[in-house]
């Protein structure tokens, strides 16, 4: 048998709060044999996420937190990271906002999806602003996470045209196709894959 040789793949940790439809995207494409990452740990804040089924189906280990006081959260957080020797972290609708502690100690290796084209419409609410400020386009962002919000080096974006009858629902449903195959691109991207 001919065994794949050289590709260690990196312990990957995929931050969740609900549906998990980036997360699952995720996992598939961890499981391609020339994926740059393996998912050993997902994180949710909230013990009801939808996503957290994925953990049990795809047998990853998964850790809901409740997010009563954010630095104690945090730390254990960073102690299921150590102890999973996870190297990169998959922000995937986690709708919480990282202590700046937390992201200068993994600079560099926090990633995050946005439903917007960043720089423009951060923050909450994208789809809705976007259509009623009539643009004619919208999309969504892989960026580098960093202490200011949605504000980090932009990885890949992709773009979507805005149709006449466009509403929320249809338009979210549209840039999560995209952001299903954008976020494994723009991963094997900053492997230089
Ligand atoms: C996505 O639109 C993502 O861009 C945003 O939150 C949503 C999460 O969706 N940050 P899902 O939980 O991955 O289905």
């Amino acid at each position: 048998m001919v065994q794949s040789i050289g590709l260690k793949k990196i312990n990957t940790a995929v931050f969740i709060s609900g549906t998990g439809s980036n997360l699952k995207s995720l996992i598939q494409f961890s499981k391609k044999k020339n994926s740059p990452i393996s998912i050993e740990l997902i994180i949710s804040d909230n013990s009801k996420a939808k996503g957290l089924k994925y953990g049990k189906i795809f047998k990853i280990s998964s850790k809901p937190f409740n997010y009563k006081n954010k630095l104690i959260v945090e730390k254990k957080i960073i102690s299921e990271i150590k102890n999973k020797k996870i190297k990169l972290i998959c922000l995937a609708g986690f709708m919480r906002i990282l202590s700046k502690n937390f992201i200068k100690s993994f600079k560099g290796k926090i990633l995050n999806i946005h439903p917007s084209l960043l720089p423009k419409y951060k923050g909450l609410q994208t789809h809705e602003r976007v259509i009623s400020n009539g643009e004619k386009y919208s999309g969504c962002t892989v960026h580098f996470v960093s202490p200011r919000l949605d504000s980090g080096k932009i990885i890949l974006q992709k773009k979507v045209k805005i149709s006449k009858n466009e509403t929320n629902k249809s338009l979210k449903k549209k840039i999560l196709i995209e952001e299903h195959k954008l976020y494994p691109k723009a991963i094997s991207k900053i492997f230089n894959l």
